[in-house]
């Protein structure tokens, strides 16, 4: 009767990765129960996630063919495209998050187009293995209407690229998908918590950081500047990523602005709750519900977790 903060189903949103095949369930090693699923399997996975009542889940890609401009994430055939209509076809009812980046799918693993000597985008006045913003852009403009095409209910631009909402926003209105809405990862910081996650979805940089266009961690004003310009170009909602490191900044985006803000609790905050419980120095339970209470203490209206199903069953449901 007194508990300020409850956690419930309806918080959480289940990060789940696709790959192409046919009944591979492919355990990620540095993320204990979690998978690279076949689409077949990811529709299963889904079905379980909408029996639990949880409302949405977030999709990452793990294509067969990467290359220099990340094709394969805006082919209306491609791994995810495909992957959110199998996943709208059984089980309707569920949120389709659709992750919007390009490192899954380039070559060199980075966030967008690189300036690279004798390519399409080349240019000279910028140094070379830089990320292009502008051509970037575009290619995010496409990749989005192709996944709203195929269904997707929110698109989700995770490359932290200046203009990245108002060039979905503007993509998407001309061709009619405004009820799509923009999840934008809006506070992203250049964290060492997504480790496994890289391991997760063969995305690993080949060189650099991605410190260019990722923010500081010691920045908190920055985290409201950048959510500012999401805002002014139309995101619905806002997210602060990681979560658990950075609680003040949910904390300070909750009272500054009016639209739901979302909370990742990323790979490296899950493993390390699970290392820790297979070491016998925690309580997996009890940490790993104390950690989302926390992140919803702080402000956020939801939470991407792969903790979601195992939440939902501890919570008793
Ligand atoms: C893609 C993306 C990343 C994560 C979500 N979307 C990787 C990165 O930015 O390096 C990380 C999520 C996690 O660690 O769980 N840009």
């Amino acid at each position: 009767m007194t508990e300020e903060t409850q956690l419930g189903p309806a918080d959480f949103i289940y990060p789940l990765f696709v790959r192409p095949g046919k009944g591979i369930r492919k355990p990620i090693p540095s993320m204990p129960g979690q998978f690279q699923l076949s689409i077949d399997e990811l529709t299963i996975e889904v079905e379980k996630t909408v029996k639990l009542g949880i409302p949405a889940v977030i999709l990452f890609g793990i294509p067969d063919k990467k290359d220099a401009c990340g094709s394969d994430n805006f082919d209306p055939d491609g791994i995810v495209p495909t992957a959110i209509r199998a996943v709208k076809e059984t089980s309707p009812e569920i949120v389709v998050v659709s992750d919007m980046c390009f490192c899954e799918y380039t070559d060199h693993g980075h966030c967008g187009v690189i300036n690279t000597r004798g390519e399409e985008h080349f240019n000279p006045a910028v140094p070379e293995g830089y990320l292009l913003n502008d051509p970037t852009l575009e290619l995010l403009g496409r990749a989005s209407v192709v996944h709203a095409r195929a269904g997707a209910d929110i698109i989700a631009p995770s490359g932290m690229l200046d203009g990245m909402v108002n060039a979905i926003r503007t993509a998407l209105d001309g061709e009619s998908f405004d009820h799509v809405a923009i999840m934008s990862y809006a506070a992203k910081y250049s964290s060492g918590f997504y480790g496994p996650f890289r391991e997760a979805a063969e995305s690993a940089p080949g060189f650099g950081d991605r410190s260019q266009y990722q923010m500081d961690p010691g920045n908190v004003r920055e985290a409201i500047k950048e959510i500012e310009l999401d805002v002014n170009e139309g995101a619905d909602i806002l997210m602060v990523k990681p979560a658990m490191p950075y609680l003040d900044v949910i904390s300070a985006a909750r009272d500054r602005f009016n639209q739901p803000i979302a909370a990742y609790q990323v790979s490296g905050e899950f493993s390390m709750i699970h290392a820790a419980a297979a070491n016998g120095w925690l309580d997996l339970e009890r940490c790993a519900l104390e950690s989302l209470r926390g992140i919803k203490r702080a402000g956020a209206d939801m939470i991407l977790t792969y903790f979601a199903p195992d939440a939902v069953k501890w919570l008793g449901g």
